[in-house]
């Protein structure tokens, strides 16, 4: 297995492996060290994993959420008959572009603001694992990551000390109305309350922003000046040399680390094109015993 580094330092693509095969313990430790110095590791194949493939190399990486984290209002059914795939195609349950007035379509769009997947959630997204099953005929838009790490060395040390203990409000509902979408219902509210999280999130010694756009507010500030802050600090962290933009092919699978990036999904014509991606969510606790 080698890695090799694409874009800004952050971002590998890895070779020598593949994700529909059964991996042996020494190549899961293998991935797992390439993961921990690249927080964003593209694999690509030929054709795309299929759902089950997808899942079950997942589960290596750490525990798989399995169900639905959140009610969104006169919805359908899933599209994709697993509870573990969150569905980030445009596609509705019988397989034809969301209708105009599909709030899920709204809430998707959403996603084109800077955030870390599920910080939301009081149980945290580690992992996240995107696959590639069909793209628009351009190849459609990248997905941008931006290294957290590196934002947060890179902040002036009154800043470090500033943020050293804040904590911020993640609500998902906050940025589905920031990105556009509607306000949320009743039921969408009480089916995702948010969660609070430190701005400094460290682990092995290695310190990283935790910031996305879910975050609201601060929560020991007066509202106004945490929203301040969480501007700059997002502005900060999203300035070109901490980014990589991953350029899609059909078959490529990018696992990307939640506590270490934030990503957005860049804008194409999803009222005419197909861009069919799948994810998996790996989580700091196993979600059958966490809350
Ligand atoms: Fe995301």
């Amino acid at each position: 297995m080698i890695a090799g580094q694409i874009g800004k330092s952050f971002a590998a693509e890895v070779y020598g492996i593949d994700l529909w095969q059964k991996l042996a313990p020494d190549d899961i430790q293998e991935l797992k060290t390439i993961l921990d110095r690249y927080p964003v590791a593209v694999v690509r194949h030929d054709t795309p994993l299929t759902d089950e493939e997808h899942i079950s190399f997942s589960r290596l990486l750490g525990p798989v959420e399995s169900k639905p984290v959140l009610t969104t209002s006169g919805s359908g059914k899933n599209r994709i008959p697993h509870f573990e795939i969150i569905d980030q195609s445009n596609l509705d349950e019988t397989g034809g572009i969301y209708a105009d007035d599909d709030r899920r379509l709204a809430f998707k769009r959403a996603n084109r603001l800077w955030h870390t997947d599920m910080s939301f959630h009081s149980n945290r997204a580690t992992w996240s694992l995107l696959s590639a099953h069909a793209l628009p005929s351009d190849g459609g838009p990248p997905t941008e990551f931006a290294n957290m790490r590196a934002a947060y060395k890179a902040l002036p040390e009154d800043m470090k000390r500033k943020i050293g203990r804040l904590t911020a409000e993640h609500s998902y509902w906050y940025s589905r109305v920031a990105g556009g979408g509607p306000p949320a219902t009743a039921e969408e509210l009480a089916s995702r309350p948010p969660a609070r999280h430190p701005l400094v999130h460290e682990r092995g010694g290695r310190k990283a922003l935790y910031v996305a756009s879910h975050a609201s507010h601060i929560v020991e500030w007066p509202e106004e000046d945490g929203r301040a802050l969480l501007d700059e600090l997002m502005a900060f962290a999203t300035q070109p040399q901490f980014i990589y933009a991953h350029q899609w092919q059909v078959g490529d699978v990018v696992i990307w680390d939640n506590l270490a990036t934030m990503h957005r999904a860049r804008p194409f014509d999803d009222r005419n094109q197909i861009r069919d991606v799948r994810r998996t969510t790996c989580r700091e606790a196993d979600p059958a015993e966490a809350s």
